[in-house]
């Protein structure tokens, strides 16, 4: 299988900023993703440098156009890498070789008839760098640039888009996956019941010297757009008049671009009728997203509150932006950006969900089984098998929803299975077995689930947290590279006996202006990292908590389970929390009581019921538990502090 991923080539008229990095990481998440099942997959970005856009910046800067296009083309090219986004290929529009291309493409087109001398006049919008028509005028301005075009009139280069249109149109109809989201394929249907207009494809050298020459005009140089789109062909090495090669030929046939909805027509409309015109099948698939705002403004360089990539990554590490990007928007809506959301995010799934579950996990294999890796149990009781369930499956289900684009999706499914094995801890208490020398078999299988789940969540994030999902590889010491089918599986892959430790937190808890509170230690230092468990709880933690009085209302059986009882409670909303205290009490006898509950847990799912939130119990010395309550009468629903 081979997959072949684009990102836009961004315009060297701006520094990269968090809406490109937004793009970017989504392109390299999906080519990960596609290495770690096995694809034989390939990534290009790159920058695109000719145009008025970059003539007038260039002019601004006082340099020349080619000078400028290098300085801010090396940003784009450096502030990648900080964001863990590594391309195969990232092109320019200026390289020779591309150039070149676009000159025989342009020379073939206008030979079988399909560019065209006309003269034309209309109204162009600078920014847009196009001709717009009446229709897409918003109160006589350009919707997106918010400025009135000029009236332009010159003879120009046209390219005959309108005669693949009918072709368009089917085959954006045979094909559903062609432009997604939907939403996005039916606004380019809707805007094609129109009929077409031709697309002018050249520049008077009189109004624009900075681009390719047309190879049959020299009066004459290519619109920028013309020039762009052809990047993703020249990239593989394509020839316009013979062989193009095994790049063209692996990858041209998967191919998939990524752009945002600023850019649907030209990729949408422009390019599958050049391809066509060109004899060059259409690409796979397009993948359209939203906007970021900023704190629900437009990003903009006048307001001031463009956001750095390079910045963001220094503040928060690679990572946690990747994850934070993917989680927080759904892929083809807007999202709106501010640290506060970043923050708020980086501590409850990434410093308390993963990096809590990672610590505790290692702290107790550190302290009951001497740091090592138990053997794989023989045996699986109910709680057990509910984990590994849940962890195998959604290894498939991370798998649909990457496939799909649907990058929140598929990080909501490792979450929940992070959120089972927090409960897991709680639910199998080790500390408690750990008290018995009777029950240390059960102490061991517990550790080595949760190990296993811990490798099992790492798996998939090899895609979207690169150093976060090999820092939990190296602990657990598995040296072959990730790959999904191989190793999403339960079992058979962890080696019992290998020392496992973490030194620092994965993810150290940030304070709300972002500063982190507690530091990683560095590698290699002596000083001890005491365990959670060992240090105590501080005070505002505990605070976290909201333990509230609830009412029984209704208890009832979980079908198969023999822990699970399903209870509806009062606190003084109706919620539902399933109970492990089936072996312990009988649904009749609770009906009516008070009990204690945490109220703030994440909701899980077990046995298909969704819990929200636990009920508190003790167990006496023959193991039965018993239920928390309050000593006297207070409403359902009152704190307990
Ligand atoms: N050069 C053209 C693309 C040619 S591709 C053959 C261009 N460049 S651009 O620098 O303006 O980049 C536009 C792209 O940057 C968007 O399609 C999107 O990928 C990204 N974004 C720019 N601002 C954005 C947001 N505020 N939010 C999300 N992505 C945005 O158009």
């Amino acid at each position: 299988m081979n997959t072949y991923i684009t990102t836009p080539i961004f315009y060297v008229n701006a520094q990269p900023h968090l809406g490109h990095a937004y793009t970017a990481v989504v392109a390299d998440v999906y080519h990960r993703f596609n290495l770690l099942r096995g694809a034989r997959a390939r990534f290009q970005t790159g920058t695109d440098e000719h145009g008025d856009k970059i003539a007038a910046a260039a002019a601004d800067n006082n340099i020349s156009p080619q000078a400028y296009a290098d300085q801010i083309s090396a940003m784009f090219r450096e502030c990648w890498p900080l964001l863990e986004v590594k391309p195969d290929n990232f092109i320019r529009t200026t390289d020779s070789a591309h150039k070149q291309v676009v000159g025989r493409v342009l020379q073939r087109l206008y030979e079988q008839g399909d560019i065209v001398f006309s003269d034309y006049s209309g109204l162009y919008c600078r920014g847009c760098e196009r001709f717009l028509t009446e229709k897409e005028l918003d109160n006589g301005l350009c919707p997106d640039h918010q400025t009135a075009p000029e009236e332009v009139t010159e003879s120009n280069y046209f390219f005959k888009m309108s005669r693949y249109q009918e072709w368009l149109i089917e085959h954006i109809e045979v094909n559903p996956q062609f432009i997604t989201p939907a939403r996005y394929r039916n606004e380019v249907l809707s805007f094609l019941k129109e009929p077409l207009e031709d697309l002018c494809i050249s520049r008077p050298t009189s109004r624009l010297t900075w681009g390719i020459p047309l190879p049959f005009d020299d009066n004459y140089v290519t619109y920028v757009w013309f020039d762009a789109l052809l990047n993703y062909l020249t990239g593989l090495g394509y020839d316009p008049d013979g062989e193009s090669g095994p790049l063209f030929n692996d990858f041209w046939p998967v191919a998939e671009h990524v752009i945002a909805k600023d850019i649907l027509k030209p990729h949408a409309i422009f390019w599958p009728t050049m391809l066509k015109a060109m004899g060059v099948a259409p690409y796979q698939r397009l993948h359209v997203h939203g906007y970021w705002n900023i704190n629900d403004t437009k990003m903009s360089k006048s307001i001031g509150n463009v956001v750095r990539p390079q910045d963001l990554a220094a503040d928060y590490g690679a990572d946690a932006v990747r994850y934070f990007m993917l989680r927080e928007m759904s892929f083809g809506l807007d999202a709106s950006f501010s640290p506060e959301v970043l923050i708020k995010r980086y501590n409850s799934d990434l410093a308390n969900d993963l990096g809590n579950l990672c610590s505790r996990t290692l702290a107790m294999v550190k302290k009951f089984t001497n740091g090592r890796i138990p053997d794989q149990p023989g045996t699986a009781d109910e709680l057990d098998e509910g984990l590994i369930t849940a962890a195998v499956g959604m290894i498939a289900e991370f798998e649909g929803h990457m496939a799909d684009f649907s990058f929140h999706l598929a990080l909501r499914a490792v979450w929940e299975v992070i959120g089972l094995a927090n409960r897991y801890i709680v639910e199998n208490a080790p500390w408690e077995l750990a008290r018995d020398a009777a029950r240390r078999p059960r102490l061991e299988a517990v550790i080595y689930n949760l190990l296993e789940t811990l490798r099992l969540i790492a798996l998939p994030l090899h895609a979207v947290m690169p150093a976060t999902a090999a820092r939990i590889f190296a602990i657990l010491q598995i040296e072959a590279a990730p790959d999904l089918s191989a190793q999403g599986k339960w079992g058979g892959i962890l080696r019992p006996g290998l020392e496992t430790t973490l030194r620092g937190a994965l993810f150290p808890r940030l304070d709300d202006k972002g500063r982190k509170q507690e530091m990683p230690l560095k590698s290699g230092s002596r000083k001890k990292v005491k365990d959670k468990e060992e240090q105590g709880l501080d005070f505002d933690e505990f605070q976290r908590l909201d333990l509230r009085v609830a009412r029984i209302t209704a208890a009832e059986r979980i079908p198969k389970s023999k822990r699970l009882l399903k209870l509806t409670v009062e606190a003084p909303e109706i919620r539902t929390i399933v109970a492990g205290i089936a072996e312990s009490y009988q649904p009749d006898e609770i009906i009516g009581r008070e009990v204690i509950i945490v109220a703030n847990l994440k909701p899980v799912k077990l046995m298909g019921v969704v819990s929200q939130g636990m009920v508190l119990a003790a167990r006496d010395k023959d193991g039965r538990l018993i239920l928390s309550t309050v000593a006297g009468t207070v409403q359902p629903g009152s704190k307990v502090a």
